[in-house]
């Protein structure tokens, strides 16, 4: 089914993916072989469960659909694993555990569990753990539901581990991962008078470090970073990151291409990454008046705007991504491509997620577009991108150079050999 996000844990050995169909696939990164012990261990599928059934809100007479919008893993306290899993309205909590031992010689059940004819049991036995294939239980531990009368596009673990948030268009609540029954409304930007609606909130995240920081993005291309310990309500942003507009650019689409579809902290806590429709922009926590790096991911489509709003591909909504260093970002595009920038030595490239990219020990070849001029082999021209291939979601692990695509229905893992073909 089609993927619909993708999320490392936090050392990167496992890689959760959720799709349209409520389904969440858990993948878990091989141990290194000892015949090759240089080998990249690949990524298996570790685990398969559904997290989210199709439901009826019957107030509203409105399907709620089972697509799971976001995934996010707890840190790691014992054995468990345990993931938050949301659609548009409910969030779970499940628990991943593993089990290789199974208990056997009860005295009143037999193997299959049924209850032995008692008379038959003429003496007591201790039943023994015997060793067995591994299993792995998911199981359903938590269900948060109700706190959300609009679309949920956003989940963020605080880094106090105890407590959550989820963000809608237009609220942001904070949930105790243990207390299902109430949570607590942070942001709330509804207009008394929904007609007065001029903007939504598009994402939403918690900083790394700091737990009474968190940033929201909306759908008119600002970021408003919060401090929970200045007011319970965070409604009065503590600081407001928005770049002014080019007034020589201004279209019928501006508005439109400048909504922000995903943000991300970088891992030392110093940048947001924002993702917009045509741009990727780095921000300095402590410069707000613009983003310190703005970088161009597809600017050819900028003469496309029309057919691109015609087809509503000007609504997607692309993520952004960091490395282990945050050095290099990467972004997605049309045509199975994605972006990488690196920072540093401002180089970017285009890489193409395909099953002949894909194969192992194949190195991922750069590939350009090209808009008018000379045209080089192997380009591919605007007017031929394929605009129903798209990557929307994509993440990095971690620690290394290993990426995870996807690209409509089929996830890609490239490893480390990525970097090495930057252009
Ligand atoms: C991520 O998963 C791996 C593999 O099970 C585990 O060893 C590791 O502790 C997990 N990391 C965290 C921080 O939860
Ligand atoms: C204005 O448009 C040009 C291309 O037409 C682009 O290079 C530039 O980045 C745009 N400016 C802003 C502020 O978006
Ligand atoms: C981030 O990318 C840079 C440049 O390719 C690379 O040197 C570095 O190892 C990467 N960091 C991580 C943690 O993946």
């Amino acid at each position: 089914d089609i993927i619909s996000t993708v999320e490392f844990n936090h050392t990167g050995e496992l890689l959760a993916t959720g799709d349209k169909g409520g389904r969440v696939v858990i993948f878990q990164r091989e141990p290194e072989s000892k015949n090759a012990p240089h080998s990249q261990g690949e990524y298996d599928v570790y685990s398969t469960f559904q997290s989210h059934e199709p439901e009826f809100d019957y107030l509203k007479s409105l399907e709620i659909e089972e697509k799971i919008n976001k995934i996010k893993w707890l840190p790691q306290h014992n054995a468990a694993h345990s993931l938050l899993s949301t659609n548009d309205k409910t969030i779970k909590l499940w628990k991943i555990t593993e089990r290789d031992k199974r208990p056997e010689g009860y005295n009143l059940k037999d193997e299959e569990g049924k209850l032995k004819d008692l008379s038959t049991v003429t003496s007591l036995q201790v039943p023994v753990l015997k060793p067995m294939d591994l299993m792995v239980e998911v199981s359903p531990r938590r269900v948060f539901a109700n706190g959300h009368t609009y679309h949920i596009n956003s989940i963020s673990v605080n880094s106090d581990c105890e407590t959550y948030m989820s963000a809608d268009d237009l609220r942001i609540n904070l949930w105790h991962l243990a207390v299902t029954d109430r949570s607590f409304n942070i942001v709330d930007i509804k207009p008394a008078n929904m007609e007065d609606l001029t903007e939504v909130i598009t994402a939403s995240e918690f900083h790394p470090h700091h737990c009474n920081l968190f940033v929201y993005s909306s759908s008119k291309g600002s970021l408003r970073l919060c401090d929970m310990r200045a007011a319970a309500l965070c409604d009065k942003h503590s600081k407001l990151f928005e770049e002014p507009e080019d007034p020589s650019n201004r279209s019928f689409f501006s508005e439109i291409i400048s909504s922000v579809s995903d943000v991300k902290f970088s891992h030392s806590g110093r940048y947001m990454l924002t993702r917009d429709y045509l741009t990727v922009k780095v921000w300095d926590l402590n410069m707000e008046a613009r983003p310190i790096e703005t970088y161009q991911v597809h600017d050819y489509l900028r003469s496309k705007l029309c057919s691109l709003y015609e087809n509503d591909c000007i609504f997607d909504k692309f993520e952004c991504a960091w490395n282990g260093s945050d050095s290099v970002i990467m972004t997605g595009a049309y045509n199975n491509f994605f972006r990488m920038f690196d920072r540093n030595t401002k180089r970017d490239v285009t890489l193409e997620a395909s099953r002949e990219s894909s194969k192992p020990r194949a190195v991922l070849k750069p590939r350009r577009v090209c808009v008018g001029g000379k045209r080089r082999r192997d380009d591919i021209s605007v007017d031929s991108l394929d605009f129903t291939k798209k990557i929307l979601h994509t993440a990095w692990h971690p620690a290394e150079n290993i990426i995870a695509v996807a690209a409509t229905n089929n996830l890609y893992i490239f490893q480390d050999k990525v970097n090495s073909e930057m252009h």
